[in-house]
C-alpha cells in the first residue's frame, strides 16, 4: 500500500540521457510530448514509476490523484537567492535608468550598502514579514528547494539574524530552504577602507558562529569593486577549516578569476559567469562545478555580453537556472521566468532550462537526492497546467501550477 498515487501524468523525469528524461519501460518521448505514466510515494520518497499500464497488480494508495495528463516534473529548484532583506531601491533603479553605473552606485554607498542599512534595522520580525511573501511567490511558481543567502547584515546581529530568519522561513512554509553565509558582499561601513580587516572580523568572529548548523555553504562577491580574488581564497581557506562548502558570484561584471578560484576547491557552483574565461570554463568542467546562470540580473542591469553558453555545454559543465531574487540586480520572483529568460537571453533550449532548475540546481546546493524522478529519490513534484514541458519556459509570467507535493505531502496550489 503506496501513501500517494498520481497517475496518467505526462512525466518529464529529468534522469541524464534524454532531454527530458527517460521513464522506465516506456519508449522515448516523441515530439508531440511525453508519455502517459503514473508514479508512487511512500514514506516520501518515490516508490514506482512508469507507463500507467504497467502498475503492478494490486498497487494501491491510500491517496490517488488522477493528473488528467497535466505536466509532471521534479520539484523545482532556485539554488542562489537574496530573498531576506527589507528596504526600496527605488529611487536607484530610477538613477540607473537614466544611466548611472551599478558600480557608481555602490562607490557612494548605494547598492548593497543602501539595503544593508535597511536590513540592519528591520529585526527578526521585520525580516520575516517582508521575505515570506517573496518566498511564498516562488512557492507558488513549483518551488520546493530553494536557497537564501545572507550578506545584507555584514555585522554579526544581522548576519546571523538573517540565517535564523530562513531557516524560520523552512519551518513555516512546506520548502526546503538551504543558507548561505554571503558575509563578503561588501565592505560595511564600519570598516570602510579596511577590506583585510573585515575578512579578519569574518574569519574570526563569523564563520565559528554560522559554521555550527546555521548556514549550509559559503558564498562571496569577487569582482574589483567588491572583494579580490586573493581576499576570497583567504575565505575560502578558512571555510575549508569548517568543513563549510563554498561557491562564489564570479565574473559577474569581469573576469577576475573567480571560476578557477572556486573550482580549485571542488566548490559547489559559480554563479553569474557573462565575463567567463575558456579557462574559467576548463577548470569548472575538471572540478564538476556547476555554473548557475542568473538571466534576471543580466536583464535588469541591461548587460550585453551573454554567459559563454555554448561553450559550457561543450565542455559538459552542469548548467543551472536560478532567480537571484535580490532588491538591486534582480527583483525576479518567478524561476520558470527565469528559465524563460535563460532560453531569450542566453541560448538555453527548454530542456536545459528545466534540467537547470531541477537536477543541476540541486547538485548546485548539493542535493543528489532530488532533481529527477527516480525510484529512491525525494518525492518532490509539481504538477503543471501544461501539456508539454517546453510551455513552462515558452510562456512568461502566466501561472501553470496545479499542485506541489514536498517529501510526498500535497499541496494544492491557490485557486487562481
Ligand atoms: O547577485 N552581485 C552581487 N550580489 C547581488 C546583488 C546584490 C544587490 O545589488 O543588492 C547579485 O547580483
Ligand atoms: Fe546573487
Amino acid at each position: 500500500m503506496w501513501d500517494l498515487l498520481i497517475r496518467r501524468a505526462r512525466l518529464a523525469t529529468m534522469t541524464p540521457g534524454s532531454p527530458w528524461g527517460e521513464l522506465p519501460g516506456a519508449p522515448p518521448a516523441g515530439p508531440d510530448g511525453l508519455p502517459l505514466g503514473a508514479l508512487a510515494v511512500t514514506d516520501g520518497q518515490i516508490a514506482w514509476l512508469g507507463p500507467d499500464g504497467a502498475l503492478p497488480a494490486g498497487g494501491a494508495a491510500r491517496l490517488e490523484l488522477d493528473a488528467e495528463e497535466r505536466l509532471l516534473t521534479p520539484g523545482l529548484v532556485d539554488c542562489h537567492t537574496h530573498l531576506i532583506h527589507a528596504g526600496s531601491r527605488a529611487a536607484e533603479w530610477g538613477e540607473r535608468l537614466a544611466g548611472a553605473s551599478y558600480e557608481e552606485l555602490a562607490a557612494r554607498g548605494g547598492g548593497i550598502l543602501s539595503t544593508v542599512r535597511a536590513t540592519r534595522a528591520a529585526g527578526f520580525d521585520g525580516l520575516l514579514a517582508a521575505s515570506r511573501p517573496r518566498l511564498d511567490a516562488l512557492l507558488a511558481d513549483g518551488v520546493t528547494t530553494v536557497e537564501v543567502k545572507s550578506g545584507y547584515g555584514l555585522d554579526l546581529d544581522t548576519e546571523l539574524t538573517m540565517l535564523r530568519v530562513a531557516r524560520r522561513l523552512g519551518q513555516l512554509l512546506p520548502v526546503t530552504v538551504r543558507t548561505t553565509y554571503l558575509g563578503a558582499h561588501a565592505v560595511p561601513p564600519e570598516f570602510a577602507g579596511r577590506a583585510d580587516a573585515y575578512l579578519d572580523f569574518i574569519i574570526d568572529r563569523l564563520l565559528p558562529a554560522v559554521a555550527g548548523g546555521l548556514a549550509d555553504a559559503l558564498d562571496a562577491y569577487c569582482e574589483p569593486h567588491a572583494f579580490s580574488a586573493a581576499q576570497v581564497n583567504r575565505l575560502f581557506s578558512a571555510a575549508a577549516r569548517h568543513g563549510l562548502p563554498v561557491k562564489l558570484h564570479a565574473e559577474q561584471r569581469s573576469d577576475s578569476g573567480g571560476a578557477a578560484l572556486v573550482a580549485a576547491r571542488r566548490g559547489l557552483s559559480a554563479d553569474h559567469l557573462e565575463h567567463l574565461s575558456p579557462a574559467g570554463v576548463r577548470a569548472l568542467a575538471a572540478a564538476g562545478t556547476v555554473a548557475v546562470l542568473l538571466p534576471g540580473a543580466y536583464l535588469h542591469l541591461r548587460e550585453t555580453r551573454p554567459p559563454p553558453v555554448a561553450a559550457l555545454r561543450a565542455a559538459g559543465v552542469p548548467m543551472a537556472v536560478a532567480t537571484d531574487l535580490n532588491p538591486g540586480t534582480s527583483p525576479l520572483g518567478s524561476i520558470t521566468a527565469a528559465m524563460n529568460l535563460a532560453c531569450t537571453l542566453f541560448g538555453l533550449t527548454p530542456a536545459e532550462a528545466l534540467a537547470g532548475a531541477t537536477r543541476h540546481g540541486a547538485r548546485a546546493l548539493g542535493l543528489l537526492d532530488r532533481g529527477v524522478l527516480a525510484p529512491g529519490r525525494r518525492a518532490d513534484l509539481a504538477l503543471w497546467d501544461v501539456e508539454h514541458p517546453a510551455d513552462l519556459c515558452g510562456r512568461l509570467a502566466l501561472p501553470a501550477l496545479a499542485t506541489r507535493v514536498v517529501a510526498g505531502a500535497v499541496h494544492h496550489a491557490p485557486i487562481r
